[in-house]
């Protein structure tokens, strides 16, 4: 496995190949992301991941200087899963004005995003996704303006709206990357892995299965035919709430658009954001309705 940190580096380490298959990650790796690592192993390409912490999606009440860095243990669990090269850029490599003293990127340039992403989770984190989309746009032209023919890039699909709205980006920025999406990787309890379940108290753990169970509740009324959909949100949110959880939103929407749910949707998808405690956890469940 080649390590690499410099643009300079990762484009002589991909010069000659074919095909790449990419996973973006901000580190801190769990087995959610080693599943995405391994769906990329099966597409006969060059495996490449980044770690990259990006402090453009990091808002100004999140604490960047807090993410999880664990550099040496990433590298082995990578390792381990046969990844062909990694890339470990620091900042100033991503955002050449990029100031260490205020981590301020001074990328004043940055993807506009339509309005769907200042909802559902955008609306807690106002800017979150063109920071991501902005730094994602920039990992892909680094790793795939490199001559490969190929280009894949997975992401998995626990954080739904980034997925979205990456596919969006994709399509109207006419970018020739075929993007893979990968299910959500789950303990025994249906808990969604996530690098933020590290927060959870022993307490918390026990209880944060619930939100998936929760919005499993929700898809199984919705199945029996129920559209009343703001209704059913506040009966979910309500259950949560009672069961101790802080919740950001409940919401029933449609998986292709994103947009909220109505009657004639087939393809939809619940999104839950909730808190235990200070940990905000994420889960979604995609399912389709037979025709009405
Ligand atoms: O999902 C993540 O870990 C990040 O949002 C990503 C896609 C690596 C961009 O920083």
């Amino acid at each position: 496995m080649q390590i690499v940190k410099t643009a300079q580096a990762l484009s002589q380490a991909l010069a000659s190949q074919n095909a790449i298959a990419f996973v973006p990650t901000m580190g801190n790796l769990h087995a959610g992301h080693i599943q995405l690592v391994e769906l990329a192993k099966t597409k006969d390409a060059c495996v490449v991941v980044s770690i990259f912490i990006n402090p453009l999606q990091f808002g100004a009440n999140e604490d960047l200087s807090n993410y999880p860095r664990t550099l040496d243990a990433d590298l082995e669990k990578l390792k381990a899963a046969g990844v062909d090269i990694v890339f470990t850029p620091s900042e100033q490599e991503i955002y050449p004005d990029f100031d260490a003293s205020t981590n301020n990127t001074h990328q004043s340039i940055k993807i506009n995003l339509p309005s769907i992403a200042n909802e559902l989770c955008g609306a807690a984190r106002p800017g979150h996704f063109s920071g991501m989309a902005t730094v994602v746009l920039k990992l892909f032209n680094l790793v795939f303006f490199n001559g490969a023919k190929t280009k894949i890039a997975i992401f998995g699909k626990k954080d739904f709206q980034q997925l979205f709205i990456i596919r969006d980006m994709v399509k109207q920025f006419n970018l020739p990357i075929e993007i893979i999406a990968s299910e959500t990787k789950r303990e025994a309890d249906g808990l969604a892995m996530s690098s933020r379940n590290g927060y959870l108290t022993p307490a918390q753990k026990l209880e944060a299965p619930s939100l998936y169970r929760a919005l499993g509740l929700l898809v199984d009324t919705v199945k029996k035919g129920n559209a009343d959909f703001a209704s059913l949100e506040a009966q979910t949110t309500q259950f949560l709430t009672q069961l101790g959880w802080i919740v950001d939103y409940i919401s029933i929407r449609s998986a292709e658009t994103l947009l909220p749910a109505t009657s004639a949707d087939l393809k939809l998808v619940v999104l839950g954001a909730a808190r235990q405690g200070t940990t905000r956890l994420i889960d979604n469940i995609e399912f389709t309705l037979r025709s009405h």
